[in-house]
């Protein structure tokens, strides 16, 4: 039996970092109207989908993941109008859309905190959030022990005594899920963009809406370990409520969970038939180059997902992590290595069953920006760390896409400077430089994603592991179909691959029948 959300079993969804992605009014930030003006090249590369991360009001402390209302588009990206054009526009070119909902805090300046902070201690403005009393002498500790993500305390004290809780920045207070009011609230914002016509939601935190009862001091023992406040059970009632209400309109829309758990099974229960369709599988994003790693990956995120009946997801890049290209080079320290490794990681996950996510650029081979000076952080994660961090500013430079100087077309010629600088040498990595190109990384994505929408075996669910020498992953899809990929250090022999007759994608070129060291082929 087929149904409305089948289409997402193996989606290939295109991450669109709105900021970053195209500027069409030329003040240096990215916005919906540039996203429209873009999307032929997501076209080309042949996504189902877009996700688009958050756009509404926000003063941006956590790049619009503090979003101050849920119903409108920030004026700097946007109008209303421009998202309904938008997503028509994607519309038509077969794009689905999927928008970001923040559901476990909201911005400082949402008024519902605004109303908190000028009401009384135990009022009822005040439940909409996570109020307490401190712990010691006049209530000067706070009233547990958790530490924000971001790093210090996830506590903050106001004039008048009270904490509040912010598992993130303190500009972004946790919301009360206790509340009937905050539900209530959620499912109305929820129907806002549904009534619009998006095709999907992404959950931000999934796994942190729900605090456990009596907000007891973290420990290193428990499911989550010294994290008591995310993964609690309680949060799955909420998916159940969310999962009807999608259900409520045809076709059905779909629900992707971002809940950055270590172990996943756990994950695993986010997509429960009754909940959501999609969980982000974090497994290739905090795997170092490795072939036991990679393969250890594969198998508990098949075994996790076919427990529950839902396919996985595969994810090597996102607006919070560091580039592949640069990630994967970390241990090599070269370039030219990292590329070659984040292009093996395209071919092997595109290969996989399941969906497939791209983040902005990742098809491009752009790497992590180097040397940002420091006025251009804005990351609170670097801000409020006590370690130096890499900064998710990094990863989050505007999208190079034609000439030989910055802005690189991410604006219009006369435009303002794009919000984060572009490096000068990326005038080789555009995406006018590469598309004709048949050696480039777009080149290659976009023969591979032609791949995994034609041929039949990437099409069905078959997979199986193929004996391989020493330092190579290989695996099977359906009956004629390999893909290799080379984790040791020097070339191995196609003939030692024991390969089908056609070799049908490289990520590196192919020397003298041998597939090169950190490289990935497919053939049939
Ligand atoms: C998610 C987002 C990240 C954000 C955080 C807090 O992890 O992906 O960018 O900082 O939630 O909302």
């Amino acid at each position: 039996m087929t149904s409305d959300t089948d289409w997402a079993k193996r989606a290939l969804i295109y991450q669109v970092y709105v900021r970053s992605f195209a500027d069409s009014d030329g003040d240096g930030l990215g916005d919906l109207a540039g996203v429209r003006s873009r999307l032929d090249h997501i076209a080309a590369l042949g996504a189902d989908a877009i996700w688009l991360t958050p756009f509404y009001p926000s003063p941006m402390v956590d790049g619009g993941y503090d979003v101050a209302d849920y119903r409108d588009v920030d004026p700097r990206l946007g109008t209303l109008a421009d998202f309904d054009a938008l997503l028509s526009a994607a519309h038509d070119c077969g794009i689905r859309v999927i928008t970001d909902i923040v559901p476990n805090h909201t911005s400082h300046q949402h008024p519902w905190f605004r109303q908190a902070l000028t009401a009384r201690p135990g009022s009822s403005a005040r439940a909409r959030y996570i109020f307490r009393p401190g712990r010691g002498p006049d209530s000067v500790e706070p009233p547990n022990n958790w530490q924000s993500v971001f790093g210090g305390p996830a506590w903050t004290r106001l004039p008048d005594g009270d904490w509040y809780l912010h598992l993130f920045a303190p500009e972004q207070p946790d919301l009360n899920w206790d509340s009937t009011e905050v539900r209530a609230e959620f499912v109305d914002v929820l129907r806002f963009w549904l009534d619009r016509g998006v095709d999907g939601i992404r959950v931000d935190v999934a796994h942190g809406l729900v605090k456990p009862a009596g907000l007891p001091d973290a420990t290193v023992a428990g499911v989550s370990g010294n994290r008591p406040y995310f993964d609690q059970d309680g949060v799955h009632e909420i998916y159940r409520e969310w999962r009807k209400v999608l259900d409520s309109y045809a076709p059905t829309r779909i629900m992707v969970a971002e809940a950055r758990l270590r172990d996943t099974v756990r994950t695993a229960r986010y997509v429960r038939p009754d909940e959501m369709d999609q969980a982000f599988n974090f497994e290739f994003l905090w795997a170092p180059w490795s072939l036991e790693r990679i393969r250890d990956a594969i198998s508990r995120s098949l075994t996790a997902m076919n427990h529950v009946g839902r396919s996985p997801t595969w994810v090597i890049g996102n607006h919070d992590e560091i580039r592949v290209a640069s990630r994967l080079a970390a241990d090599v320290r070269s370039s030219a290595v990292g590329l070659r490794r984040a292009r093996a990681m395209a071919l092997l996950s595109l290969a996989l069953p399941g969906s497939a996510y791209i983040y902005q650029g990742d098809e491009l081979g752009l790497p992590q920006a180097p040397d940002l000076a420091p006025e251009f952080h804005e990351d609170p994660k670097r801000r409020r760390s006590a370690e130096p961090r890499a900064s998710r500013d990094e990863c989050r430079i505007p999208m190079p896409w034609h000439g030989d100087r910055p802005p690189f077309g991410f604006g219009p010629d006369d435009s303002t400077t794009p919000w984060l600088p572009q490096p000068e040498a990326w005038a080789r990595l555009t995406v006018a430089a590469q598309q004709h190109d048949p050696d480039s990384t777009l080149t290659m994505y976009q023969q591979a994603t032609r791949l995994r929408q034609t041929d039949s075996d990437l099409t069905g669910d078959d997979f199986a592991w193929k004996p391989a020498p020493s330092g190579v992953l290989a695996f099977t899809r359906g009956q004629r179909f390999t893909c290799a990929v080379n984790f040791g250090p020097t070339a191995v022999p196609l003939d030692q691959l024991n390969l089908p007759e056609n070799p049908l994608l490289c990520s590196t070129p192919i020397d003298d029948d041998a597939l090169p060291a950190n490289a990935a082929i497919w053939s049939r």
